[in-house]
């Protein structure tokens, strides 16, 4: 879910709505807004997206006027997506108003306390027993908002990112953190405040940010400094702001008709921003001091376990790949999910690489807290800067992507990948596993790849009318080995996200103990027959799929006739290492999942029942 909020001299409304478009990514069942105005506070929420709240806002200007407002976009984890359940929530009395991202696990009994103490509830969210938990504990303390928040909160199990507000009280508000981010921007002179799930919702406004720490809360008034303390302990900490690096230019379309797009077009820059400081290719170096200064750990571990969510976890697998092939060193790859709650052995003596493109994802978080506290040293891949991932973890590299909006993650998986393909190179070169010559040839061959990226993008027309003969498919399969196996996972992954189609993705070898059954004339197999690697065995496999009928879509490397003989249609990328050969061969499905979505006038950047960032485990 998303938070946006506002206190200080301009008109809340459009920059809490501002802020909620730009959150959206993070869920959007459902919105909504309060605005305080002249003693009333003016609440409209509804189902649906945000452009749906502004249309039952409308023109109706009283429900918009007002310096104090906040906002919420929500994905459901209590209460099915309806008017009712949407954020922001009023209390019993009426006075004070909340809006959360979490969940909030012993719900259940302190509702069952709060109705035997006379309460009643409106919606089925978790949320609302917070809140009068919260004025049940203001009534009977009779404190301000800020000490009934503290006092309520160490009753929670759970996580959160919560605003609250007290239109008695109304020129503070009261903002919390445990597991779910939230940042404060602070503006000019202290005359206003901005509170938001990220700093995007504010970047136009100030620089100035407070990120919150779990178990933090803060107290926000007019003209004054942000008071931050400690929930459990009272104990005052000193606020750290940071100089926001985020422009408005990167969180904005420019001229493209989704963020996917753009996304996928800004794949060599990312790429490139990945690699600066870091790939001295006229040097044949690899320079990262995050693994230099832990160059022991990597070269001692008994193996490498990296944990991750969604397409993460993707770039996990064809790092598994590269540590193994480049550097000998031996990997797990493991859904986060499933490593936190299986009671994994972890030693001392095993790294774990955390990946993730937000830094927030609650079960990758989990992981992470699991390992160090087995004694693990713990390295993160996160893209976004300062996120919580970013700050549990030892150590860690940023992939420098870029803010990625759109659902579907693209850059930030080809910039997982390079990072990690630039620790395995570096780690084979370190335990000898890598000779110089082999090195300098990755280097060099890495050192091409943005323009290789570049150059295959302008084959888009080509994916394009591909696309158009496939979109009606109800199945597709998608096939790789090796180094590509993991792409081809992450292809099929991408057509159902944003496109509804059922697609799976297979090692190209293991088709035929199951697949092979699903294949007629109407199915679309989707397989990558690089000219490296397992290229006769792949070619076999083709063979098969033709033999039944199946219609057969192949990526395949510039110049190859064999394949293109017996292939429907044929996707060339740029020659490079097999190893290198993920970051080109991903780019067609990014570009052919987009058209089929589109075609199919489907929601490429916000997709049903997604979110970008999933800080609910
Ligand atoms: C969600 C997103 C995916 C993403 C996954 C892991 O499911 O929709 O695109 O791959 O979370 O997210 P992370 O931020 O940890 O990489």
């Amino acid at each position: 879910c998303g938070i946006s909020a506002y206190i200080g001299h301009r008109e809340a409304y459009p920059i809490v709505i501002n802020g909620l478009k730009r959150l959206e990514y993070r869920g959007y069942d459902s919105a909504g807004v309060m605005v305080y105005n002249n003693g009333t506070m003016y609440v409209s929420k509804t189902k649906g997206k945000v452009s749906d709240l502004e249309e039952i806002v409308g023109q109706d200007e009283e429900r918009k006027k007002g310096t104090i407002g906040m906002g919420h976009t929500r994905w459901a984890t209590h209460g099915v997506p309806n008017d009712v359940n949407s954020h922001p929530h009023l209390s019993k009395s009426g006075n004070l108003v909340i809006v959360h991202n979490g969940i909030i696990e012993n719900y259940d009994t302190i509702k069952k306390e709060l109705i035997s103490r006379g309460y009643s509830f409106k919606s089925d969210t978790d949320t609302e027993v917070l809140l009068n938990l919260i004025e049940e504990v203001k009534v009977t303390e009779g404190c301000k908002l800020g000490k009934a928040v503290q006092l309520a909160l160490t009753n929670v199990v759970g996580a959160y990112a919560i605003t609250v507000f007290d239109k008695t009280n109304p020129d503070e508000i009261i903002v919390a953190r445990l597991g779910s981010p939230i940042a404060i921007g602070v503006g000019k002179d202290k005359k206003e405040f901005f509170v938001a799930s990220d700093a995007s919702p504010f970047v136009e406004y100030t620089k100035q940010a407070i990120y919150l720490e779990d178990e933090e809360m803060a107290i926000i008034k007019l003209g004054k400094q942000v008071k931050v303390h400690k929930i459990n302990d009272d104990s005052i900490v000193e606020p750290t702001i940071q100089k926001l690096q985020m422009s408005l230019d990167q969180i904005e379309k420019g001229g493209y008709d989704h963020f996917m797009l753009k996304e996928i077009h800004e794949q060599p820059k990312a790429i490139t921003d990945t690699f600066r400081g870091r790939m001295l290719a006229d040097k044949n170096m690899i320079k990262m001091s995050s693994v230099d200064l832990n160059l022991d750990k990597f070269l001692n571990a008994n193996r490498i376990i990296i944990v991750a969510c969604g397409t993460s976890w993707h770039a996990g697998l064809v790092a598994e790949y590269l540590f193994e092939d480049m550097a000998r060193i031996p990997v797990e790859v493991e859904y986060a999910s499933e490593f936190r709650y299986r009671n994994p052995i972890i030693t001392e003596k095993d790294v774990v690489i955390a990946i993730s493109q937000s830094g927030e994802t609650a079960d990758t978080l989990a992981a992470i807290k699991l390992a160090k506290s087995k004694g693990a040293f713990v390295y993160g891949v996160c893209n976004v800067v300062g996120s919580s991932i970013a700050r549990e973890t030892h150590s860690g590299a940023y992939t420098h992507a870029g803010p990625e909006i759109g659902v579907a993650s693209t850059k930030a998986f080809t910039t997982q990948i390079t990072v990690l393909t630039l620790i395995a190179l570096k780690l084979g070169k370190a335990n000898g596993s890598l000779s110089d010559q082999a090195f300098k040839d990755y280097i060099q061959k890495m050192n091409r790849i943005p323009k290789q990226v570049e150059e295959l993008l302008k084959i888009d027309d080509h994916v394009k009318s591909i696309a158009a003969v496939y979109k009606d498919a109800k199945n597709c399969l998608y096939l790789g080995r090796g180094f590509n196996f993991p792409v081809a996972l992450e292809g099929a992954l991408k057509l159902k996200e944003i496109s509804y189609i059922h697609a799976e993705g297979y090692p190209a070898a293991e088709m035929k103990h199951g697949p092979i059954a699903l294949i007629d004339e109407n199915m679309p197999i989707f397989v990558i027959a690089t000219n490296k690697g397992h290229y006769e065995k792949v070619v076999s496999n083709i063979q098969e799929i033709k033999s039944r009928a199946g219609k057969i879509i192949a990526i395949v490397t510039v110049g190859d006739t064999q394949v293109k003989e017996i292939a429907d249609h044929t996707i060339e990328i740029p020659d490079t290492q097999e190893a290198l050969t993920p970051l080109l061969t991903t780019i067609p499905f990014q570009l052919l999942s987009y058209h089929i979505a589109v075609m199919l006038n489907k929601n490429v950047d916000q997709p049903r029942n997604l979110a970008k960032s999933v800080t609910v485990e």
